[in-house]
This record gives structure tokens, sequence and C-alpha cells, in this order.
């Protein structure tokens, strides 16, 4: 595989996957886009069927993992349901020993199909619900806000799902990406390098801040309140989240087009208000950080996603698990290029000081 999995130019706000803008991977269906990363090239027609199918056959889960996710708490953030989970079910998996290209992508297959499920099916019981089984006629989107509100999604929300997962796939060698290729440099099996993903995306200074930005807009309830809001945690030295980017001293790309998306689900429901409250948070921002401070601090992939679930239903506790329905793609074509160089990633000490 020589194209590169990822790339970022963080001054100019661009992000390719396997060479491929960000802006034209968001036209494609979620099956591709994971295709391409873990397999290196755009799948050809009969290719993505054969992928979609495999995946699409791969969505249930047993009476056993359902028996485990009904034992957990029922007010927990769903990431801990999913990260106990994932690893749960690894026992299940008849490759788990079979560390081959073949056995990996039949691992792979399965972990990206069974966690929208996992999440899906924790959401439905801990809400007082049954569970309902997956339905194969439908995207990776629109099946996962099946799962969750038994009903049909409207074409408009399956397609922002799917392009959801699609911005929430891939990002270089941020944090959780990281830690599964940690995890993968040891030889370690791919459960356990996607439980090491999910574990460090659950933090709030990563994938956990969409959750918080939903927490955010519905404490600041009305755009009118929004400047004192943010006024009042920039004089406190407080972190704004869904803001600021390690890479990016730029808009994010992604950012972008969650914005964009944000205002077509807001205009197709007749309600604003929720994106108006968006985009007095960052004006304000823009205007007190960037523009009196010169500090880049910009919306990041966690903000308007967060505006997005809000339109579509979707509770703060489901936020990051969402996050890593999509990102599962990017861990796993990291593991696989970690898996190739056989070699274990063992920084110094001093390095830590860089970070
Ligand atoms: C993700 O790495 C990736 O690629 C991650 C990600 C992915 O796809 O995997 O893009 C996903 O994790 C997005 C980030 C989600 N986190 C948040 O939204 C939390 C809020 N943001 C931050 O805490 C922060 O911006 C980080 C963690 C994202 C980046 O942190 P850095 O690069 O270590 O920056 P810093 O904390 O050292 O801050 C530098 C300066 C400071 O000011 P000074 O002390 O220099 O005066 O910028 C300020 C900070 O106070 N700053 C912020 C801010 N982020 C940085 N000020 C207010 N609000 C913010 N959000």
């Amino acid at each position: 595989m020589s194209k590169n999995i990822c790339f970022i130019d963080g001054l100019e706000g661009i992000l390719k996957y396997r060479e491929i803008d960000i802006n034209q991977l968001v036209e494609l269906p979620y099956d591709a886009v994971s295709y391409l990363l873990i397999l290196g090239e755009l799948p050809v027609d009969q290719e993505l069927a054969e992928y979609s199918s495999r995946l699409h056959g791969e969505r249930e889960i047993n009476r056993e993992v359902m028996d485990i996710i009904r034992m957990c708490k029922l007010n927990i953030d769903s990431m801990e349901a999913l990260r106990t989970i994932v690893s749960f079910i690894s026992q299940f998996d008849p490759d788990i020993n079979d560390s081959s290209p073949e056995g990996n992508l039949r691992k792979a297959i399965r972990l990206i199909a069974k966690i929208p499920t996992i999440v899906a099916v924790y959401y439905r019981m801990a809400n007082g619900k049954e569970p309902l089984p997956p339905d194969r006629s439908l995207s990776h989107g629109a099946n996962f806000l099946y799962m969750i509100r038994g009903s049909k999604p409207s074409q408009l929300e399956a397609e922002v799902m799917e392009k959801d997962f699609i911005l929430s796939a891939e990002h270089e060698l941020n944090a959780s990406t990281f830690s599964s290729r940690v995890t993968a440099s040891t030889l370690s099996d791919l459960y356990s390098a996607v439980v090491s993903g999910l574990c460090t995306l659950k933090g709030p200074l990563h994938g956990g801040a969409r959750s918080e930005v939903m927490n955010m807009i519905e404490e600041i309830a009305c755009p009118e309140n929004a400047e004192e809001f943010i006024l009042e945690k920039i004089a406190k030295k407080e972190k704004i989240m869904g803001f600021g980017h390690r890479v990016y001293k730029t808009y994010d790309p992604r950012g972008m087009i969650f914005k964009q998306l944000s205002r077509q689900l807001a205009e197709a429901k007749g309600d604003m208000h929720w994106y108006e409250i968006a985009e007095a948070i960052e004006n304000t921002v823009i205007r007190e950080l960037v523009e009196k401070k010169g500090k880049p601090i910009y919306p990041n992939v966690d903000f308007y996603s967060g505006v997005i679930y809000k339109y579509m239903d979707i509770p703060p506790q489901l936020a990051t698990s969402i996050f890593a329905i999509g990102r599962v793609s990017g861990w796993i074509a990291h593991c696989f290029d970690q898996y190739e160089k056989k070699k274990i990633i063992r920084p110094r000490a001093f390095m830590l000081d860089e970070c």
C-alpha cells in the first residue's frame, strides 16, 4: 500500500485520505471510504457491492453479547458500554488468533459492522426499548439511525449520517489512532488495538468534546445568551469545547462541511434555533480569540457535528460513540500499516516534553 493513509495541511486547511480530498470523499458512501482507507484504493462497483454485502452480513450480535449489554448500567455514557463490549466480543471471533492479512480483514469487517449495532442496542436498552435487528437494505448511516430510532430516517438525515461517519473516519496520528497503532505495534490483535482507540477517543480533549459541545449549546439555550457565556469562559481561561486544534491553524475543513450540513438540516426542519446559537458562539470566539488575540482557535470537527446531533435528536451520551463508528476504519487502516512494519513503537520519555 503506497499511498499515505492521510494528508493534512494545517495551514491551508486541506485534508486528504489516500490522496483524495475530503470534499470529494464526503460525496461517496461510507462503505467506499472505509474500503479506501483499509485497502488503499477506491473500490470499483463490484468490489464495493461485495464489501458492503460482507459488512451487512456481519451487523448482527449474538445473544451472549446482548446479555452483557443488558448488564451495563443504564445511565453511563455509551462509550463506557462500547469499550467493554468490543473487548467482550473478541472471544466469539473465529479469526482472533489468525494474524494473516485475510484473517485481519475478516476481523476488521466484523468490527466495523458490529460497532454501530452495539451502540444502538445499548442505547435502546438504556431507554427501556427492545433492541432492533439491523436492516440489511440500509446504508451504514441509515441503518444506524434506524436501529436507534425504530423508524427509517429521511433521505437527508441518512446522507448526513453517512457524511458524519466519513468526516470522522480518519485524521492521521491523532491521540486515539496513535494509541491503536502502539497496541498494533506489539503485534497484539485488532480488537485490542480498537479498544485502545476507544479508550483514548473518549476524553473531552479529543472525541469527548462532541458531547460537551451539545451540553454547552443546551446550557446557552438561545442565541442572545451566547456572547456573555463565551466571554465569561474566556475571562476564566476555560477551553471552549469544539474549538482549537493541534494541527489546524486555520478553519478545520471538516468543521466547514459540518457547518454547511447543520445549516442544511436546520433549513430542512424549518428550525434555525440550534444553528443560530452555534453561529453566535463561533462569531464570539473568532472575534475575541482570533481577531483580538491572534490565536488560531476555529471550530474543529467536534463543534458543528454536535449541532447536527441536536437536529437529529441524538442525545449527548451517544455523540462520542458515533465518532467511534466512523473512526474505526481509520484505526484499522493504521493498524494494518503498522502490522506490515513489524516494529514496536517505543518513544523515549524526553519526547513527551514536545507533546
Ligand atoms: C479532536 O489531533 C486530531 O487530529 C484530533 C481530531 C481527530 O480527528 O482525531 O481532530 C479530533 O480531538 C478535535 C479536538 C476536540 N477537543 C476540543 O474541542 C477541546 C477544546 N480544544 C482544546 O482543548 C485544544 O484546542 C486541543 C486539545 C484540541 C489542542 O490543544 P493544543 O494544541 O495542545 O493547544 P493548547 O491547549 O496548548 O492551547 C494553545 C493556546 C492556549 O493559549 P495560551 O496559553 O497560549 O495563551 O490556545 C488556547 C490555549 O488556552 N486554546 C484555547 C482553546 N484551544 C486552545 N482557548 C480557548 N478554547 C479552546 N478550545
